[in-house]
């Protein structure tokens, strides 16, 4: 059956957690308050990851929280319906996710000095991550092939806009103080140094035995064993987990696997087209 996404803005939403009126509240009238962290990233770049090692750096690596209570009440996603109440219900100083592109998150932010954390992942990776989580997720449109979904993907077509126009949206804070962008690559390359420079920005003073425990309690394998992150508790209508798993493989370069040598061709030249000008390497650069 076709989903009917909502649309906002011009950008599609997937319907089970987003209304309209959800997204015009979370632009118009969500208060920021000085003491928020937004957890912001585009789609499938590490946001429950990011997530979890938030979680955990709040509790100064103690992993009973991230066990005890679900990722997204830990940090709810204020623009939907589901994760408003909770976002307006958290005691201060809040923890919240999104998706939203720059130019639709809360007004009220840039009156504020909430911290936002972007998270930003090679969108060749993104591109294969999401194909598969569109096949699982009934809210999700089923890809027809993925030739068709990579070019859905380069017109900016898929659910949440374009990859293009988040990031470079998002990168012009990128030397404001209250902004933090990590890719990634970086934590899979080393999320000891990823967490210490995160606590720095958060001003949270851990620890070596607190920053390894975040670090261990946020790996692949141990969010893969809890129930709270691993989506596995998401009911069968939203999400079928006998299509796939949300945390499919974690790692850096499945595109290989995917790309033919001509899509890979198109992906560099749109690439390179589009990300002109904005003066940021990224490690797959
Ligand atoms: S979503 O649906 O947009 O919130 O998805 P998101 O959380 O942004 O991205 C899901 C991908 O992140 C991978 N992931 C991890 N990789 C490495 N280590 C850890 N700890 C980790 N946690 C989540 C997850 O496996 C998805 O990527 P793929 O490539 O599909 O495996």
């Amino acid at each position: 059956m076709p989903v009917q996404y909502v649309t906002y803005d011009g950008i599609k939403f997937p319907p089970a957690y987003n209304s309209e009126h959800s997204l015009s509240f979370a632009h118009n009238e969500f208060l920021a308050r000085d003491d928020d962290i937004f957890n912001v990233t585009y789609p499938k770049s590490g946001t429950v990851w990011m997530t979890e090692i938030l979680s955990l750096i709040r509790s100064h690596g103690c992993p009973s929280w991230n066990r005890a209570v679900l990722n997204s009440d830990r940090m709810p996603w204020f623009s939907t319906h589901l994760g408003l109440e909770s976002a307006l219900s958290y005691p201060p100083p809040r923890l919240l996710t999104c998706h939203l592109p720059r130019h639709i998150f809360p007004k009220s932010f840039s009156h504020s000095s909430a911290k936002v954390i972007y998270t930003v992942r090679n969108p060749r990776d993104v591109v294969v991550s999401y194909y598969y989580f569109s096949k699982m997720c009934n809210s999700y449109e089923d890809p027809t092939s993925f030739e068709q979904f990579l070019r859905d993907f380069l017109n900016g077509e898929l659910p949440h806009g374009s990859w293009f126009e988040h990031v470079r949206g998002w990168m012009e804070m990128k030397d404001a103080q209250n902004f933090f962008f990590i890719t990634y690559e970086e934590l899979k390359q080393d999320l000891h140094s990823s967490v210490r420079r995160l606590c720095q920005f958060l001003g949270q003073d851990l620890d070596d035995d607190a920053v390894s425990s975040v670090v261990q309690n946020a790996s692949f394998t141990a969010m893969q064993e809890n129930p709270m992150c691993s989506s596995i508790l998401l009911p069968a209508d939203i999400m079928d987990q006998t299509k796939g798993q949300f945390l499919r493989k974690g790692i850096c370069g499945d595109w290989e696997n995917h790309f033919t040598v001509a899509q890979s061709e198109t992906f560099d030249r749109i690439y390179q087209d589009r990300m002109q000008g904005l003066n940021v390497t990224f490690p797959w650069d």
